[in-house]
């Protein structure tokens, strides 16, 4: 069995998010080709629906309607925001300053996620939004008039650093959050390609208030790097591989999951370059390597974040050992990933072993496949999909169709490149 031949991916989920939003304060239509197909995007779509914006699909082309600089109405129903941190975090503050009256709600397990780090600094902006259970959904938000803020963010999130900048494009002042480390740019970009005024010092950043509407925008989303890293992993761990992705993603902020494979030896090239709104795309060539444990440190992970636990599965292929700290963030994701990813190669027979802030593993081991416990969390179902193609049993997902939250169609795509 090999990894050959070419595919396209998906376009980025990140990156959809902010298309949606952004184009819904521009002034006239924008227009989107492959934005991501998942069940997140679609909540993000629903969401602003829900709010009066007019959006249409036709051909794979979707469409936006901007409204200017107030295109919000009142919601008829509350903002379920699904299992989406993504929608819940940068709707808030889209429209915490815009006069509507909207509770959000969200599944199970985001209902389990933290929103304390996007509602105080917002509270700080003056916005009122409370919340009857502690620091989670479901919210109330009651939108206002809002002030700038100056915020120091206590990690890096680009979750929390969108919605303070979101919120900023509505209040008094200029809004500048500061990082303690980069993290994704993809609102930065998009902000400054469609107009706004923001400048853009290392790792500040500096939104000033909307004036005018944002220009509408017609783009081609690139593929998602994070979809694209599970087939990165495939080509790299299976024998005699050799596959081209076109049309990647490969912003600088998103691709810290290249630089650490091929620390480890793996082969990787990059062609044809270019850059579509502010947004580095370029296609990639994987072919199999032999790979070597390496050393993860706190700095690296949140450019690297969401391709952890894969990380995990190509360590457990590794000569040696791979260390991740600093990774506290995975366990307030869609599941605690540290636990998930653990708990599932453990029961594979890889010898990885769990610290607070992340994982050891010592490679290489055989590992024997078998059940899966997907937690409902799409990347850890895609990370043993990625490790069951070098297991001696075929994986079994309680979950498979979790996948469907960033790559509806995954496993049918692996499969069509298995030769
Ligand atoms: C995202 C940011 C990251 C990432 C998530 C998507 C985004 O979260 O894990 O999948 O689109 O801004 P944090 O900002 O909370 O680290």
């Amino acid at each position: 069995m090999a990894i050959r031949g070419e595919l396209s991916l998906p376009g980025d989920k990140s990156i959809s998010h902010r298309a949606l939003m952004l184009a819904a304060l521009g002034e006239g239509i924008s227009r989107f080709e492959n934005l991501n197909p998942g069940a997140d995007v679609n909540t993000t779509k629903n969401a602003l629906i829900n709010c009066g914006v007019k959006i249409d699909e036709n051909h794979g082309t979707l469409s936006v309607l901007g409204g200017g600089l107030r295109p919000f109405r009142q919601p008829e129903h509350a903002i379920d925001c699904g299992n989406s941190g993504t929608t819940a975090r940068l709707m808030l503050g889209l429209l915490a300053a815009h006069s509507i009256h909207v509770q959000f709600i969200g599944d199970r397990s985001l209902s389990k996620r933290p929103m304390d780090r996007v509602f105080r600094p917002l509270q700080q902006m003056g916005a009122n939004i409370s919340a009857s259970r502690n620091k989670f959904l479901p919210l109330m938000l009651s939108g206002r008039e809002l002030w700038a803020l100056d915020y120091q963010l206590p990690f890096a999130s680009a979750q929390v650093k969108s919605a303070i900048l979101l919120a900023g494009l509505h209040a008094k002042g200029e809004t500048t959050v500061t990082s303690p480390e980069f993290s994704r740019d993809h609102t930065e970009q998009m902000l400054r390609s469609m107009g706004a005024k923001i400048k853009i010092k290392g790792r500040n950043v500096t939104v000033s208030t909307l004036t005018k509407p944002l220009h509408a925008i017609d783009l081609r989303i690139p593929g998602d790097f994070s979809a694209a890293a599970f087939f990165i992993a495939a080509a790299l761990l299976v024998p005699d591989s050799d596959l081209i992705i076109r049309g990647v993603g490969v912003n600088p902020t998103r691709i810290a999951f290249l630089n650490v494979v091929q620390e480890m030896g793996g082969d990787i090239t990059l062609a044809n370059q270019e850059e579509i709104h502010g947004e580095a795309v370029a296609d990639l060539r994987i072919r199999s390597s032999k790979l070597k444990g390496i050393q993860i440190y706190p700095e690296q992970i949140a450019n690297l974040i969401d391709e952890l636990p894969l990380i995990a599965v190509l360590a457990s292929q590794a000569e040696g050992e791979t260390v991740v700290g600093g990774a506290e963030e995975l366990r307030v994701k869609e599941s605690d990933r540290i636990e998930a990813i653990v708990s599932n190669l453990m029961r594979w027979g890889a010898k990885i072993f769990e610290r607070p802030d992340g994982f050891n593993v010592e490679g290489p081991t055989q590992l024997s496949g078998g059940e899966v416990e997907t937690f409902d969390d799409h990347r850890i179902a895609m990370s043993l999909g990625i490790a069951s193609l070098v297991s001696k049993e075929p994986a079994h997902f309680d979950n498979p169709d979790c996948v469907d939250i960033s790559y509806p169609g995954f496993f049918d795509e692996l499969l069509a490149l298995t030769v």
